[in-house]
């Protein structure tokens, strides 16, 4: 073959295929949904995944006359592995959003990419209070730890727990939790006698324990990542730590609905904060958590579930508001919204890009011979207390 018919030929190749895929291109939505789908926080990219895929299901899978395409990629919760897959979303497979960031050290580091590329990118999960100044295209459906661990503070010494050890996974939404923690309860005349922090990677929380046991305080304040949350309360009743008078408290990510009915009656009466419960009492949460069920061999959703949800929510109505156009008219059409949750009402801060919504005081109970956070109080319409301005 002659140099130049073969150019001629390549070319037309190329032409062919190239046409269709343009199009295809023009009429496609696409999300790139990265979760740790492996490894210690698989739970997270599992009941992400879930949520988002009900979402499609109950909602459709075509917005603004565009077919939704979800691109699920497993970052198995390793930095370096988000920002590499998060790269590729953005320039191979040309995503209009990117959605997932199951951990805050994933979080971060697309946030540049984010902002180079002017792509909208969902925090889902990750909760560090700082996330959504590293990226003004970053919009959060998750929670902040500041938003949960304050309205905890502002209970346990009106009920008796004023010395308080606090015991939290050594990184952004420990510390943040730690610090808010400690600085309220403090402010309401409480004390933290010790703030103890675990790795957060295979955390062995026996020696830690001991020192709890020794300080004997009214409550030790819990925060570990979900999926960590059972270990924590195995190991607590295991030490007899609930029979020496010390209260378990945390954030609700302890009593995780994905692993809570597993833990036992030692788990009973536990109280924690947080923004979702699976018994959250709402016709809204019930059709969520029953068709939730329905679609995965019975599991409950969990918070995580609730981020993945709303956060489609999220991207569906901005999507539909910039008629299926990326960048930075997708991003204006996700600022501001408000919305009924499954958690219950819900709001996205134009300005800081950050979740506004209730947080709820909740105790572990059993009701039909399961384990649930039964909400017994609410602080409406909480902003991120952590935000700098
Ligand atoms: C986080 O890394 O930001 C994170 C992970 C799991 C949680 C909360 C926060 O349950």
């Amino acid at each position: 073959m002659k140099r130049r018919q073969f150019t001629a030929l390549t070319l037309a190749a190329a032409g062919a295929l190239g046409g269709p895929a343009v199009l295809a291109q023009d009429n496609t939505f696409k999300i790139g949904l990265i979760l740790p789908m492996t490894g210690p926080q698989a739970t997270t990219g599992r009941q992400i995944e879930a949520a988002a895929r009900l979402y499609m299901a109950q909602h459709g899978d075509t917005v603004a006359g565009k077919k939704v395409q979800l691109i699920v990629k497993d970052d198995t919760s390793l930095p370096d592995v988000t920002r590499r897959i998060a790269q590729e979303l953005v320039v191979n497979d040309k995503v209009h959003v990117l959605a997932g960031f199951g951990i805050t050290p994933s979080a971060m580091a697309v946030g540049p990419i984010a902002t180079q590329s002017k792509t909208p990118m969902v925090v889902m999960a990750a909760a560090t209070s700082s996330i959504t100044e590293a990226s003004p295209y970053i919009v959060r459906t998750s929670f902040t730890l500041p938003q949960a661990s304050v309205a905890l503070a502002d209970w346990a010494p009106k009920n008796g727990l004023k010395r308080v050890v606090t015991l939290v996974s050594d990184y952004g939404p420990g510390l943040d939790a730690e610090k808010f923690f400690r600085e309220r309860l403090m402010l309401n005349g409480g004390q933290v006698p010790e703030s103890l922090r675990v790795p957060m990677r295979n955390p062995d929380f026996a020696p830690f324990l001991q020192k709890v046991r020794d300080i004997k305080p009214d409550a030790l304040f819990v925060f570990v990542p979900s999926g960590a949350g059972a270990a924590v309360m195995k190991q607590f009743l295991e030490r007899g730590m609930d029979k020496a008078g010390i209260k378990l408290i945390g954030t609700g990510d302890v009593t995780d609905d994905d692993q809570l009915n597993d833990m036992g009656d030692g788990a009973l009466g536990v109280v924690t904060s947080h923004h979702y419960s699976a018994n959250h009492p709402s016709a809204l949460n019930k059709k969520f958590t029953t068709e939730f069920a329905k679609a995965n061999k019975g599991m409950r959703p969990n918070f995580m579930a609730a981020g993945g949800y709303d956060g489609m929510r999220v991207i569906y109505e901005a999507a539909k508001a910039s008629k299926g156009q990326g960048g930075d008219a997708l991003l204006a059409g996700m600022k501001g919204q408000i919305f009924e949750s499954p958690r219950g009402p819900m709001f996205i801060d134009a300005q800081t890009r950050d979740v506004v919504q209730n947080i709820y005081l909740r105790k572990v109970e059993k009701k039909d011979g399961q384990l649930w956070n039964v909400e017994f109080d609410v602080i409406k319409d909480v902003k991120d207390p952590g935000k700098t301005r």
